[in-house]
């Protein structure tokens, strides 16, 4: 695994927005996997401007997201079809129905997870971007006793709850569960791009850079994977540099702090 330090969130943006440009450059028509959520927000900024005032042509890619609310329709604000569509798809000029999204609102969710899953086997993401959440879970893969194979339904933790009710109005149910893609799914993308960013990761930023490779941290089996590149800011590297420092100096790929 390849890890970049950034100074803060604008540089991790900016350095994942290089990787994301660099890759359609190599392949215009490039299959990116895609999360939403606070870990991406910046670099989709940053991709929209620069489509927008340096010519970057986005225009060809095909975009598969990892997940969804269950219950949510596509144009549900909160829905990450609806995320997708305003922060990324639109602005960039990417034609929606070249994305595709788990259906939250489907009658029957676990034929859903099986449609979706032969979708994504079909069509390995060349570049799988990824956030990491603060139990650990890429995806919605949340801390389990094994690592969830394909595309499944999940009943969100109660750390997930908390932090992602931030983006509902205050009265609004939050689902419970969601759809998303399994670890065996995100481990057959080519190269994957996983960012961290905030003090508030800093414990569970230790725990995947230093602790086990263990399901009750889904995201540590990403080390397993031959080209994972991690963006991680210095504030969510806070407690790997008290405890363990020297892990940095000697995974620190391109940059040193
Ligand atoms: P965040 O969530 O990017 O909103 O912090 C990460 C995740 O839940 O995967």
């Amino acid at each position: 695994m390849k890890l970049i330090i950034a100074e803060d969130y604008t540089e991790l943006s900016r350095i994942a927005a290089d990787i994301v440009e660099n890759q359609v450059l190599l392949k215009p028509d490039s299959c990116l996997g895609t999360v939403t959520g606070g870990s991406p927000a910046g670099m989709y900024l940053e991709l929209v401007r620069r489509s927008r005032e340096e010519g970057l042509d986005l225009s060809e890619i095909s975009v598969i997201n990892t997940d969804e609310y269950a219950g949510l329709s596509g144009d549900h604000p909160q829905s990450y079809r609806y995320y997708l569509e305003h922060r990324f798809l639109d602005p960039c000029k990417i034609p929606g129905e070249r994305a595709a999204v788990p259906r939250g609102d489907a009658g029957d969710l676990e034929q859903e997870c099986r449609r979706y899953e032969a979708f994504c086997r079909s069509h390995p993401a060349d570049l799988q971007i990824l956030g990491m959440g603060h139990t650990g879970h890429i995806g919605f893969n949340e801390p389990e006793d094994h690592f969830p194979e394909g595309s499944h339904i999940v009943s969100l933790a109660p750390e997930t709850m908390a932090a992602n009710a931030a983006y509902f109005e205050s009265g609004e149910q939050m689902p419970t569960q969601a759809v998303t893609v399994g670890i065996g799914t995100i481990m057959g993308a080519k190269r994957i791009l996983l960012l961290v960013s905030g003090s508030s990761k800093a414990e569970i930023t230790y725990r995947f850079l230093c602790g086990k490779i263990t399901p009750r941290v889904p995201a540590t089996i990403l080390r397993f994977h031959p080209a994972v590149t991690a963006v991680i800011d210095k504030d969510a590297l806070s407690v790997v540099r008290e405890k363990e420092p020297e892990r940095l100096d000697l995974r620190a790929g391109g940059r040193k702090e």
